[in-house]
């Protein structure tokens, strides 16, 4: 488990960006009355998510997003996603956003084999930077670097043996115009860059900002993809 994100989590929660709403039309089974999130953090994914769920119970192991987290209509819980605070065949869907890659597998797998009803959906999505150009590929290398074959975002790796149909997935493209300020804090909340000393981050930040080719008014276009993953509990 990481706790590196509590670190930030203000900065995290202002820059982070959201899993755009057709996402959800995706991945949220209907009708769903009982949601559960996993490393919900500080509840960027889970205001949207409250929307297509009965009832959202947000799971957050790190105190500091705990303590930024302020989503009226879902139950924050302290837990983890090797050991969920729900009952066993209670929830319609098992979700994680940004976060599936950061869970001990077989652990994670199982206990949302365990939460699940069967037939319930499990759920992943991540917001990817596209690398499509020579400056993306300079500036977001921390990002796409970070992560060992087995521990990569955008991939819902499961435990072998798990109940689960084959997963299917989807792509979704689409283009956030930043001012380069905030792309570069945005930059500033990704575990590789957060975890530096401060003064090596903010040398390194400078850096990355003098790759990035802004309009004269400050912007640059910011393409992103939102993979979504989604699988069924087939049952025993
Ligand atoms: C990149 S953040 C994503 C937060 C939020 N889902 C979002 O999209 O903004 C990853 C989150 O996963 C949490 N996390 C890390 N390890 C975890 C674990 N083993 N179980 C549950 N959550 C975990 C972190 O504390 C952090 O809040």
């Amino acid at each position: 488990m990481s706790h590196a994100f509590g670190a930030i989590a203000e900065a995290y929660h202002r820059r982070r960006s959201e899993i755009p709403l057709a996402a959800f039309d995706w991945l949220v089974p209907q009708p769903c009355r009982r949601a559960v999130e996993l490393g919900a953090g500080t509840g960027i994914q889970t205001r949207r998510l409250a929307v297509f769920a009965d009832e959202t119970l947000a799971v957050e192991p790190d105190p500091n997003m705990r303590a930024a987290f302020a989503v009226d209509n879902a139950k924050l819980l302290a837990g983890t996603a090797e050991n969920i605070p729900v009952d066993a065949a209670a929830a319609d869907l098992v979700v994680a956003f940004e976060s599936w890659h950061w869970f001990a597998q077989p652990q994670a797998t199982r206990e949302a084999a365990r939460v699940l009803r069967p037939g319930g959906t499990l759920a992943a999505a991540w917001n990817l930077p596209q690398i499509d150009s020579d400056w993306t590929e300079r500036f977001w290398w921390p990002v796409t670097s970070a992560h060992d074959e087995n521990r990569r975002p955008g991939r819902l790796i499961l435990a072998t043996k798990a109940p689960f149909a084959t997963p299917q997935y989807r792509v979704l493209h689409w283009t956030w115009r930043r001012h380069i300020d905030d792309l570069v804090a945005l930059l500033g909340t990704y575990s590789r860059v957060l975890t530096l000393d401060p003064v090596e981050r903010k040398e390194f930040l400078d850096r990355q900002r003098s790759t990035v080719p802004a309009e004269p008014d400050g912007t640059v276009d910011v393409r992103f993809a939102t993979v979504c993953w989604r699988t069924v509990h087939k049952g025993a």
